[in-house]
């Protein structure tokens, strides 16, 4: 059985001994979890700000939404402090770099990051990452399921009764959504084309279509994040998670 499937789903709640260590640069094997908030308050959203390139200020100020802007923001400039304190350099010297799909990536550190209300998660690692945060909404969930999820995925969600059917959902979500982070892919690989088993405690990638060894290859791991959001990770290889609030 892998590793991912026997390991409890683990707490994200922040608390006072979890502020992020001076040294965070991902030892082998690790992956370095970050929780950071983003409805921070007005002088550090400036500080945050201040760091971000010439085009990331551009795309900060195109939001509409005072409110996604300002959270916007605040987790590209979080990324960049993340970063900056992993890879020992000035936070405004970061230089991404974009994959094909449009994963962003810098020299010698791989890392992923996803934001959903007022929440981020950052995932740093020296394997491929991907990392999904999802705040629950009310949802046509079934009605998403079946259009998206692949047939195993289905038969196993509506074998639930509403109330469980709707959390596992999430769980499903949020892991799947990780998988297509992990990859880089995007949703330029279809929902259908790879199937995930949750358990009580974990999950598993069964198959996926065009990765030969893709259930060898990658682990999920759902997060429990100490708020209403759902979480998951997913890494290239099994791996063991260092989890910090930011900052
Ligand atoms: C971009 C995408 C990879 C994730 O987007 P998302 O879930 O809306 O947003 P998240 O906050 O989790 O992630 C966004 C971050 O992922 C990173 N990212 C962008 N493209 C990426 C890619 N191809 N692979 C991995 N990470 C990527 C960026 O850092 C981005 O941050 P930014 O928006 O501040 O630049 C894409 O899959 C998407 O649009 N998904 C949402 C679609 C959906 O409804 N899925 C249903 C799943 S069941």
């Amino acid at each position: 059985m892998p590793e991912s499937m026997t390991e409890a789903a683990p707490g994200f709640t922040p608390g006072p001994d979890w502020a992020a260590p001076g040294a965070l640069f991902p030892a082998k094997g690790d992956v370095v979890l970050i929780a950071a908030p983003l409805d921070v308050p007005p002088e550090r959203l400036s500080r945050l700000v201040d760091l971000l390139s010439p085009q990331e200020r551009a795309r900060y100020q195109s939001f509409a939404h005072e409110q996604h802007r300002a959270r916007w923001g605040a987790a590209r400039g979080t990324l960049r402090e993340v970063l900056g304190r992993a890879t020992v350099r000035a936070p405004r010297d970061i230089a991404f770099l974009y994959a094909a799909h449009g994963k962003p990536r810098i020299e010698g550190l791989r890392f992923n990051l996803s934001h959903s209300g007022g929440l981020a998660l950052i995932a740093l690692g020296q394997i491929e990452v991907g990392v999904d945060v999802e705040l629950p909404r009310r949802r046509r969930s079934d009605a998403i399921a079946r259009r998206f999820f692949a047939p195993g995925e289905q038969r196993r969600l509506f074998a639930l009764g509403e109330a469980e059917r709707y959390r596992e959902f999430f769980r499903l979500w949020t892991c799947k959504e990780a998988f297509l982070k992990a990859t880089g892919e995007g949703l330029s690989r279809s929902l259908r084309s790879y199937e995930i088993e949750l358990a009580d405690a974990g999950a598993r990638l069964l198959w996926a279509k065009g990765i030969p060894d893709a259930a060898d290859r990658y682990s999920i791991h759902p997060l429990e994040t100490g708020t209403a959001c759902r979480a998951a990770l997913v890494a290239e290889g099994r791996v063991s998670l260092r989890k910090y609030r930011w900052p």
